[in-house]
């Protein structure tokens, strides 16, 4: 007798003999109905704009966009975000206020052509739309103003909800963000429209193929430490997302994904609101890179991360993957659905 046998119900590996035995007990299934295309739109373009490191994504045209969200639709995709690329920055981000800025030109496109058949979130911040590529109004010593930014803020929310936009999401990390954006929707009538907040945002160094998307450099070679969270912090992450329970946020938001499955965690037991992680343009461009290398496989990698992400407590993810599932999701190996 072997020590082994005589614990004969410590044997795990009788349910993964085989691989209908392992889908029986899988405890994670990642579907389409979880996932959230981020799209770029970019102003004063014609033709779709390939970005270098992000690769099968693109800079839009508005119509591009409204034929990809057609598709995506055709394929059980339940929601898009959109983040907008003005052919014109200036100090205060006008472009994401103005009814006439790109993104919502497309929103507006978008709700025409599709109604209530996919969710449109709208990314609000101004980084995007400022001439310093910070994510708000500077003041006189070059910082961001926390509550000049809100005034702007507001301004673009209710902008993106006339535009047909169902959830806004905040990713400015500024205080007090949520609640002057919900004040502002409701005294607006937009009581209806919901608040997605990246509400644990970290600096990261994971986001640098996104700031090529939107074409953001930060002024003076600056960073975002001043508003973003260090990401030697943990308990911290859970002040921001508390705050914006109390604050009126209807789901919260982790930010990256991946080097912060610690902090998912922790959200997903504070909170049963839903929630939502990013799994960032680093993140992506990586497994493109190696798997471009021979050094990786492409679809293993891209669904082990995905699913990690749901395991962790994720009930919402935003990944460039989406299509890519969407799309090969019957045909992959274990765990899809
Ligand atoms: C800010 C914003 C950023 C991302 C989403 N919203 C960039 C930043 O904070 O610098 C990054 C997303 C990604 O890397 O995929 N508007």
């Amino acid at each position: 007798m072997t020590g082994l046998a005589s614990f004969p119900t410590a044997r795990p590996r009788r349910l993964r003999r085989t691989s209908a035995l392992r889908e029986l007990v899988a405890e994670t299934r990642l579907s389409v109905n979880d996932l959230v295309a981020p799209f770029f739109v970019r102003e004063g373009i014609d033709e779709p704009q390939p970005i270098v490191s992000l690769p099968g994504v693109f800079q839009h045209t508005v119509t591009s966009l409204v034929t990809e969200v057609g598709e995506l639709i055709e394929l059980g995709v339940k929601a898009v975000i959109l983040f907008g690329v003005p052919a014109v920055k200036d100090a205060i981000g006008s472009g994401a206020f103005d009814p006439d800025g790109i993104v919502q030109v497309a929103l507006r496109a978008l709700r025409a052509e599709y109604g209530d058949q996919i969710v449109l979130m709208a990314d609000l911040c101004v980084d995007e739309y400022t001439d310093h590529g910070h994510c708000g109004v500077l003041d006189d010593h070059g910082d961001v103003d926390n509550d000049k930014t809100l005034e702007i803020y507001v301004k673009a929310a209710i902008a993106q909800a006339d535009a047909g936009a169902h959830v806004v999401a905040p990713s400015g990390m500024m205080d007090g963000q949520v609640a002057a954006i919900r004040a502002g929707l409701d005294a607006h009538g937009r009581t209806e429209v919901s608040i997605l907040a990246y509400s644990a945002k970290y600096a990261s160094g994971l986001y640098g193929p996104f700031r090529d998307a939107v074409d953001v450099q930060i002024v003076g070679g600056g960073d975002r430490k001043g508003y973003q969270q260090d990401w030697r912090n943990a308990r911290e992450a859970l002040v921001e997302v508390e705050a914006d329970i109390a604050q009126g946020a209807d789901m919260v938001m982790v930010k990256p994904a991946l080097s912060y499955l610690d902090i998912i965690v922790a959200v997903r037991e504070l909170t049963d609101l839903p929630v939502a992680a990013y799994h960032v343009s680093g993140e992506y461009a990586m497994i493109k890179a190696a798997a471009a290398n021979g050094w990786i496989d492409h679809d293993i990698v891209a669904l082990e991360q995905l699913t990690a992400i749901k395991r962790a407590g994720a009930d919402v993810i935003l990944t460039y993957f989406t299509r890519w599932f969407a799309e090969r999701a019957a045909s992959l190996p274990a765990g899809a659905s």
